[in-house]
């Protein structure tokens, strides 16, 4: 595969995804700085990176010299410049938020070297939408990680209308060399991976709404007859029933199929505060669990 010339990456957002993120970028040999504009959590990200990777080498899986190179590589800042000066490839993962993405864009390209490509972990804004602005949209596309990052295997590259194929080559091959396996999605809501999962989820609440099986029972059907490694109904469980309502909403809005209208019945345990594993309470009771 070619040489993608992705040496320095910077990653703008130490929570969730931008500390795993960092994580595997420094594994896989890259000077690696991550970004927060607060401090505490970039501590916290640091801390968790070290942890992670010293269970990893305790558990016989990290070698002792592999963690000691990536930590070695790794650093911290408070300031957006200070990380995307010099930097080959700029990944932001910050809150869902559009213009507060476009605001962080519009500053890194500014920082930036002219031939850095620019990134973003969006789940589900518009790509295209995002580079708009930007004053080369063509160096912009979504790398949408999953969650934990440093063991989801699944990488999404998501196209822009204005996407160079070159800056998607180089990426692809980015990803490879983070021992990720990566899929081409053109620029449309929810992407692949959210637009197929959230309809598997959004029908299972319906047979339940409607009295066709139990939870337990639909889950099962998808675990031993399809292999899958969870269930759609315990899986919205630990997304959250308010966050698979939001991308609901968003997907039936904008794609305009029934397929996406939320179920009166996630509407009602949203609003009766079931949010799953995070309340204690879904389709599964999880108040004896941490
Ligand atoms: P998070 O809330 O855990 O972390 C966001 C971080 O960004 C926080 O540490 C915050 O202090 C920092 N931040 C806010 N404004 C900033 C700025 N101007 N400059 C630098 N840092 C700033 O969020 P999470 O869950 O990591 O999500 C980040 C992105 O990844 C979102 O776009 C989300 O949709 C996407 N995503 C999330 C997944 C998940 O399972 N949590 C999965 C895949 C994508």
């Amino acid at each position: 595969m070619a040489d993608h010339g992705i040496r320095r990456v910077a990653v703008i957002g130490a929570g969730t995804m931008g500390h795993g993120i960092a994580q595997v970028a420094a594994m896989a040999g890259h000077e690696t700085v991550l970004c927060d504009v607060d401090a505490a959590q970039l501590e916290r990200a640091l801390v968790r990176i070290e942890a992670t990777l010293d269970k990893g080498v305790r558990l016989g899986k990290v070698e002792a010299a592999a963690r000691d190179g990536a930590l070695a590589r790794l650093a911290g800042t408070g300031g957006l410049r200070e990380a995307a000066d010099g930097a080959d490839l700029v990944i932001e993962a910050i809150p869902e938020e559009m213009a507060l993405k476009r605001r962080i864009f519009a500053e890194a390209e500014a920082a930036a070297p002219p031939e850095a490509i620019l990134a973003t972990n969006t789940s589900s804004l518009s790509i295209t939408g995002m580079a708009r602005g930007l004053a080369a949209p063509d160096r912009f596309l979504g790398l949408h990680f999953f969650n934990p990052v440093h063991i989801m295997a699944l990488v999404e590259i998501v196209k822009g209308d204005a996407t160079d194929p070159g800056v998607l080559d180089r990426c692809l091959a980015f990803v490879h060399d983070l021992g990720k396996e990566p899929i081409v999605v053109t620029d449309s809501p929810g992407f692949a991976s959210s637009r197929l999962g959230i309809v598997l989820g959004l029908e299972a609440i319906r047979m339940v709404e409607t009295g066709v099986a139990s939870p337990e029972d639909i889950d099962k059907a998808m675990v031993l007859g399809y292999r899958h490694p969870m269930g759609p109904l315990r899986l919205t469980d630990l997304v959250g029933l308010d966050v698979r309502l939001g991308i609901a909403r968003y997907l039936h809005e904008s794609l305009g199929s029934e397929a996406f209208r939320p179920p009166a019945l996630l509407e009602r345990m949203v609003a009766e505060g079931r949010l799953g594993k995070k309340s204690g309470r879904g389709f599964y009771d999880w108040s004896d669990k941490p």
